[in-house]
Formats: C-alpha cells, structure tokens, sequence
C-alpha cells in the first residue's frame, strides 16, 4: 500500500501562495515551480537506496554512503510537468527524463494521449511522475496505467496542487503508489479547476492562454 505525503514545510507553503497569486508573471512562476519540485524532491527521495564505497578523505580512508545504480527516471506529464523537472533534477542530475504527453480536453475533462518516449529499461527503474496539478485525476491515472502496462513496479507520483476528488481517484485506481502533494486545496469547480488553485498551471508557466 502506497502513502500520501502531504509536505508540511513553510518555504513550501510560502511559495506554493506566491504561485496562487495571480499578479507572480511567467518568469516568477516558473523559477517558484522548480523551487517547490525541488524542496518536495527532497521528500519523495528520501528512500532512495544507497550503498558504501570506499572514499580516501585527506585524513584517512572510509566506506561511506552513496546513491547506488542509475535507476531513476523522472517522468513530467506534458506541459505543465515539464517546469518540475529541471528542480528535481538538480536534486539527481543523472537521471533519465520520460515524457509523456496528456492533454484535459476542455469538454469532458478526458486526458488524451499525443506523446510518449521513456527511457529503455523503464521497468526496473524507480519512476518520479510529475505534474503541477492533479484535478480530477485522470491524466495522473492514465500515466501510471501506461507506465505499470511498461511494467514499471516503483513509481511515485509527485504534483504541487491536488484536490481532494483527484487524490482519492488516484489513490483508488493505483493503493500501491506513494504519492507526494505540496497543497491538498479544497475542490473542483463546475469545469474542474482546482479551488483556490493557482489557474491553468501549464499557461502560467510557458506564458500561453
Ligand atoms: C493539466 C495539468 C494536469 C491535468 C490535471 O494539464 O497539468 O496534467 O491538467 O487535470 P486532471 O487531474 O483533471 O487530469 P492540461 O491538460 O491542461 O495540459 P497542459 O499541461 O498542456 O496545459
Ligand atoms: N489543470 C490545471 O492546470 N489547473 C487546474 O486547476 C486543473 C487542471
């Protein structure tokens, strides 16, 4: 069984309410969404395993801990995902990058799938899947569908807004991942934008309408 780890931090909450507001422009929004992918990285690495090699100190000689293998992948759902990833991977800057593409059509709320391309052995890695914002859930639900029919075994879910609707739809459709929010906010509204949110993530930060 997975957990929801909600971060409670204050420099988390601090910028997570500058990204909310609707005067922080594009530049401002996009360097607050790699601070916060960065500080909640922080978090859901936190189990990484790691192994002793042996390091020679100018004082002598020691096994000390290092990450082991090269097995990370980090896996934006496209666009909005996307401005995570330069945070996370200042935190492991030899991990893969996978992308797949989800659009919300803007009617039925459905994600449709445009792109996918994952690095090779995606199945024996620990998966990061990011997204700023999970609403109803279904692009979350529909990534980790297409990445467990890959094979994948290990993979975390990170976002920095969920609302309640889509956190317990992707906690039903998938028990057996963790799952990472920085703010768990009250609802969805009758076109199912999170309440208060932060708007349409992916526009706020590539400057789009
Ligand atoms: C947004 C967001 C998520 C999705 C969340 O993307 O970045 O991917 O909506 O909504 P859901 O939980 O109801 O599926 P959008 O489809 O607007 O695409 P974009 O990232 O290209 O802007
Ligand atoms: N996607 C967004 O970018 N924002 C929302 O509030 C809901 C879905």
């Amino acid at each position: 069984m997975g957990n929801v780890n909600i971060i409670n931090h204050p420099l988390v909450k601090h910028k997570i309410t500058l990204m909310r507001d609707e005067k922080t422009g594009t530049r401002e929004f996009r360097i607050l969404v790699e601070e916060v992918a960065m500080l909640m990285g922080y978090e859901a690495m936190r189990d990484l395993p790691t192994e002793d090699v042996e390091v020679k100190t100018p004082i002598t000689t020691r096994k000390l801990p290092m990450l082991c293998g090269k097995k990370l992948a980090i896996v934006p759902i496209l666009r909005a995902g996307l401005g995570m990833v330069s945070g996370l991977l200042a935190l492991v800057p030899s991990a893969k990058v996978g992308h797949i593409g989800l659009y919300r059509d803007e009617v039925t709320h459905e994600p449709h799938e445009y792109y996918c391309k994952l690095p090779d052995r995606i199945n024996e890695r620990l998966v990061i899947v990011c997204d700023p914002m999970l609403a109803t859930g279904g692009s979350a639900i529909q990534a980790v569908d297409f990445l467990k029919d890959k094979g994948c075994k290990n993979i975390k879910f990170m976002c920095i807004i969920a609302a309640p609707e889509g956190l317990d739809a992707l906690r039903t459709a998938h028990p057996d991942i963790d799952i990472y929010v920085g703010n768990l906010d009250e609802k969805l509204n009758e076109d199912a934008y999170i309440v208060p949110g932060l708007g349409d993530a992916g526009d706020r930060i590539f400057g789009t309408k």
